[in-house]
């Protein structure tokens, strides 16, 4: 144990002081101040539409954790890492990171509130005042503990143990592998909550999850009255479509919003089959929004239950469309994910400001209720920006946002950086604090960008 907090703590001083050591050529873009006047301007005159994609519970350990590119900080680079079988017995043993994980992870590890609690401070309640106060920090050692919790009953302990803490290697993710060699990578990218799905996709789409901390029946019937980016993108009379796998499983996620029925906007949820036609036509709106089909094998989210392997097809097909079709030249793809879904990270999830004064209360494993106010984010995700104008594997550390503070990346960056580049104010103090990317434009544009990704691995062949 020692020797991974160690490690882990080496790995964190590395990350904050190396000049991060990448392919790209530092003089094609300016090294300009973020949310500021100057790259505004950049932004604007490069960027014309904005294709935004949220993917299903994938931490950046697990997904990202096999790719040796310098500057992305995971269990290859600079791991392993390892978690106890039970945090109150390290006598237990461990289990440390691992090259390979399955095409599909059958028993979907924890991400409730109290769950995602565990993995990170290795207990289910614990005492919110001294997290505020930075006198208790996350030391993400109860992944296996909480994974064991849920499924011990009915699984061999060493099965659960790899399938949260092991990793997917380069040929086994090659589209991943592809846009981390092609494109930018975040290294300090956060979920906004420490919870579950429709929560996150509420932050990501509104800054704010209006106090929910669980996933509801009820979570896509035009129920919340809070802005989002669709209310926002409309009322600037800016196009916008909700493209949605027709299979079902995420969102749509503009349908969760009063705002979409009120002002009947319930037609922009189209068939993820156009997007395709739309964008090799050039049909494509100012902002695309794109929900993946959810949970089990042949949809495409990479939810657990599904396999990697589809997911990438799905991203293959996504990124080839733009990539063949004429708005390409000013597009900007942002490829993320909702939460970690339960896979091991080994980075600490940062506190953050409250979006509003809203709590959410469950009751945990233990029995006794925990209330969560929503001023830490949840674990590290894979998140990509791809487009002509962003520099070739280019890997992003920490933003400064607008207060001039060095920050993890998080959710709520993507509403911080739109409100630059279509004009609008932050929607609540979690939005205003999120740093800005508006800065990782170049002011010159690749012609060269890949131009077909990959096949996916076959893993009956691995
Ligand atoms: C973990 O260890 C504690 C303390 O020894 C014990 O009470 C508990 O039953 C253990 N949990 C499991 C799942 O083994
Ligand atoms: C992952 O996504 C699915 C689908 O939305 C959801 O049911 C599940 O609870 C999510 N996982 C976690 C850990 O929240
Ligand atoms: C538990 O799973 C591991 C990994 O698959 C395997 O090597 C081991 O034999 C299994 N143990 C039992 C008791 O089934
Ligand atoms: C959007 O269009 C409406 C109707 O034409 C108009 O009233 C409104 O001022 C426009 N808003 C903006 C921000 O241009
Ligand atoms: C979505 O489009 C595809 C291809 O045109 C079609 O097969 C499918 O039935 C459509 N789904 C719905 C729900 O309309
Ligand atoms: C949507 O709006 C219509 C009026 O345009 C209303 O009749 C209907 O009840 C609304 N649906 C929901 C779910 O709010
Ligand atoms: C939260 O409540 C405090 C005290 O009532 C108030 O000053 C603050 O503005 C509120 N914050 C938000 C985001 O509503
Ligand atoms: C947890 O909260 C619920 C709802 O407020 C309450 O009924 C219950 O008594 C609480 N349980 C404990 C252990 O405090
Ligand atoms: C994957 O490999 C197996 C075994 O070689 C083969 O039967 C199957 O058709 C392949 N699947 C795909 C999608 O290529």
């Amino acid at each position: 144990m020692h020797h991974s907090v160690f490690f882990s703590m080496l790995a964190l001083a590395t990350a904050i002081t190396a000049l991060p050591s990448t392919s790209w050529d530092s003089w094609k873009r300016p090294s300009l101040v973020p949310g500021s006047e100057a790259s505004i301007n950049n932004l604007r005159q490069k960027i014309k539409n904005v294709v935004l994609l949220c993917m299903e519970n994938r931490s950046l350990d697990n997904l990202l954790g096999g790719q040796t590119h310098a500057g992305i900080e995971n269990p290859i680079n600079n791991g392993p890492y390892c978690n106890p079988y039970n945090v109150s017995d390290p006598s237990q043993g461990y289990h440390c990171t691992e090259a390979k994980d399955y095409n599909s992870v059958t028993d979907d590890p924890s991400h409730a509130v109290t769950g995602n609690t565990m993995e990170f401070y290795s207990q289910w309640t614990p005492d919110n005042t001294a997290i505020a106060e930075g006198k208790l920090l996350p030391n993400n050692q109860g992944f296996i503990t909480e994974q064991i919790h849920n499924y011990g009953s009915k699984a061999n302990s060493t099965q659960l143990a790899l399938q949260v803490m092991n990793y997917y290697t380069e040929q086994q993710v090659p589209v991943m592998t592809s846009f981390v060699q092609n494109f930018l990578t975040f290294n300090h990218w956060h979920s906004d909550i420490a919870g579950p799905t429709d929560p996150n996709r509420f932050a990501l789409t509104s800054g704010t999850s209006a106090g929910h901390g669980t996933n509801l029946a009820a979570d896509y019937t035009y129920e919340f009255t809070q802005k989002s980016i669709f209310q926002m993108v409309g009322e600037k009379n800016l196009t916008w479509l909700n493209y949605w796998e027709a299979a079902g499983g995420t969102g749509p996620d503009s349908m969760a919003y009063a705002w979409t029925n009120a002002t009947n906007n319930e037609d922009k949820v189209v068939n993820m089959t156009q997007f395709y036609s739309d964008a090799l036509s050039g049909n494509l709106p100012t902002f695309s929004y794109l929900n993946p089909s959810c949970c089990g094998v042949g949809t495409t989210s990479m939810h657990d239950s599904g396999l990697i392997s589809d997911g990438e097809a799905f991203l293959k097909r996504v990124y080839d469309s733009l990539r063949a079709g004429p708005q390409w030249e000013n597009t900007l793809f942002i490829l993320t994910f909702d939460e970690t879904g339960g896979f091991h990270d080994h980075v600490p999830p940062p506190l953050a400001p409250r979006p509003d004064n809203l709590t959410y209360t469950e009751k945990a494993a233990n029995g006794l209720n925990y209330t969560y106010e929503f001023n830490r984010l949840g674990g590290r995700l894979p998140t990509f920006l791809i487009s002509p104008w962003i520099a070739q594997g280019e890997v992003e550390q920490y933003g400064v946002n607008a207060f001039g503070e060095t920050v993890s990346y998080c959710a709520s960056s993507i509403l911080r950086t739109l409100g630059y580049l279509w004009d609008f104010e932050p929607f609540n103090p979690r939005v205003e604090w999120a740093a800005s990317f508006d800065h990782l434009i170049q002011n010159t544009a690749r012609r060269d960008a890949i131009y077909t990704l990959p096949t996916p691995m076959n893993f009956t062949d691995y």
